[in-house]
């Protein structure tokens, strides 16, 4: 593209000010910025215009949707027939990487932040051992495919090349780039973060549809043999990743979308809710889609109407995943406080300035015909790392690790020390290679095991 092209393009679109600082770049970041631009997609910009225009119109009212919560005897039977999935092959794991944690305001990849109490390992490497336990349990591979984004891929693959991959085979680690999206001023012009630079920022969990097939990764799942794809986010590492009695109902029943949910912590807690819309199948309500009556609202047992909250832990058929690829997700804004560069100046803004788009993977369950939301305890499952400090920071996640360990201790008959507000006295940290679950704990205990300190049983 040259100059006068861009120039003619970016008119059309009444995006003159791109190239506004023009003569005074070099040439180098004149020609970057002349990729930049071409590498725009002017449909979705329009779109992204539409939207601050006039945003879409509220969806019909929602009603609470179910979960599943099956019987032991259902539950055994699943984990059989999941477990059976894994020993064949079929399952792969998807992990997306690609935000940037502003929240935790933690400087590199959130995968690299060293969460373990006592082992101070990484979220990615407490991920990458889980798996590594799995595929030596089924004796089968369980490949692994982590979506990254442009800003932090190089420094995500150093990490894991650095380690090792933690103990997975090369072979069976792949990484893959997100797409990456424009920020929009309120009046609709894009936003330069840099005299020679747009600003773009990742497309949003959602955008892994069309990344996984741009990037060849479906194809690789269906070349290896796969046929369920187990998917989460970076920042839990309490998960039960692949979990067979999930893996198992889901496919026990034909889904193509599952999800685990679990009963929310109060009506404020920021979770999406499951619930059905019209006639039309399962979807997730964003938090801020509710009003406070219904968020508020009680059965007359006195649960939240809206009770079930998704937490981003999935399954996907590889058929729907590749079926729905092409799918255009909607996009939802976020109005942040962005460091830009407008009018002929860098400027640090006080509030927030500009608005970012992102898509949401959620927004592809009502795309499948079978769904299926499984009840699940957030105490054994569920604790991510969001904020620096205060709720869903890393000290609570570190807290709430050695409450599930110290319960595996327990059921292992051994007696861990608590303290007066009942919480183990000491740190607890169990490496998923020693043990991946309380009977696996049991089995493995030295006899006469006491707890009487810090614990790290690897
Ligand atoms: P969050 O919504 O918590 O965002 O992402 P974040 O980027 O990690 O943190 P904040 O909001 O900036 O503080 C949930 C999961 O989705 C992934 C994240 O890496 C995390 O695992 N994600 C998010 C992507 O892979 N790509 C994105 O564009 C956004």
């Amino acid at each position: 593209m040259t100059y006068s092209e861009a120039g003619a393009l970016l008119a059309r679109h009444g995006q003159e000010h791109v190239l506004a600082s023009w003569d005074t770049l070099t040439r180098d970041a004149q020609a970057a910025l002349l990729k930049q631009i071409d590498s725009l997609d002017f449909t979705t910009l329009a779109a992204m215009k539409a939207i601050l225009a006039q945003p879409p119109a509220a969806p019909s009212d929602p009603e609470p949707g179910a979960a599943l919560s099956p019987a032991p005897a259902e539950r055994r039977a699943a984990a059989e027939h999941g477990a059976a999935a894994l020993r064949q092959g079929k399952v792969g794991v998807i992990l997306v990487a690609g935000g940037q944690g502003t929240r935790l305001g933690f400087d590199g990849p959130k995968g690299t932040y060293a969460i373990g109490p006592l082992s101070r390992a990484s979220l990615f490497e407490i991920h990458a051992r889980k798996i590594a336990a799995l595929e030596r349990r089924f004796g089968a591979d369980v490949p692994f495919y982590i979506m990254t984004s442009e800003i932090n891929d190089a420094a995500t693959r150093a990490f894991f090349h650095d380690h090792g991959n933690f103990g997975l085979s090369a072979a069976r680690v792949k990484f893959f780039i997100q797409g990456m999206l424009p920020a929009l001023f309120p009046d609709g012009r894009l936003v330069m973060e840099t005299a020679g630079r747009l600003f773009m920022g990742p497309d949003g969990h959602g955008g892994i549809l069309q990344a996984l097939q741009r990037t060849g990764m479906l194809q690789d799942m269906r070349q290896r043999g796969l046929d369920t794809l187990f998917y989460f986010q970076v920042d839990n590492p309490l998960v039960e990743i692949a979990d067979p009695a999930f893996l198992g109902l889901h496919r026990d029943r034909q889904a193509q979308f599952s999800l685990k949910v679990c009963a929310k912590r109060d009506p404020a807690e920021g979770l999406g809710v499951i619930a059905r819309r019209g006639t039309s199948g399962l979807a997730i309500v964003e938090y801020t889609e509710l009003t406070p009556e219904q968020k508020a609202a009680r059965t007359p047992g006195g649960d939240l109407q809206f009770k079930f909250g998704s937490v981003a832990i999935h399954i996907f058929s590889l058929d729907f995943l590749t079926a729905t690829a092409k799918a255009g997700l909607p996009l939802h804004t976020a109005h942040k406080k962005v460091p830009c560069f407008d009018g002929g100046r860098i400027i640090a803004p006080d509030k927030p300035n500009v608005f970012k788009f992102e898509k949401f993977i959620f927004d592809a369950l009502p795309l499948a015909e079978r769904a299926l939301a499984l009840e699940f305890d957030r105490a054994e499952e569920f604790s991510p790392v969001k904020n620096a400090t205060g709720s869903d920071s890393p000290d609570t996640t570190r807290r709430d690790i050695s409450r599930k360990f110290a319960r595996w201790l327990d059921a292992g008959g051994i007696r861990v020390p608590r303290n007066e507000a009942g919480d183990p006295a000491f740190f607890i940290e169990i490496d998923p290679r020693y043990a991946s679950c309380p009977e696996d704990l049991k089995r493995r205990l030295p006899k006469g095991f006491a707890v009487t300190g810090d614990t790290w049983l690897r």
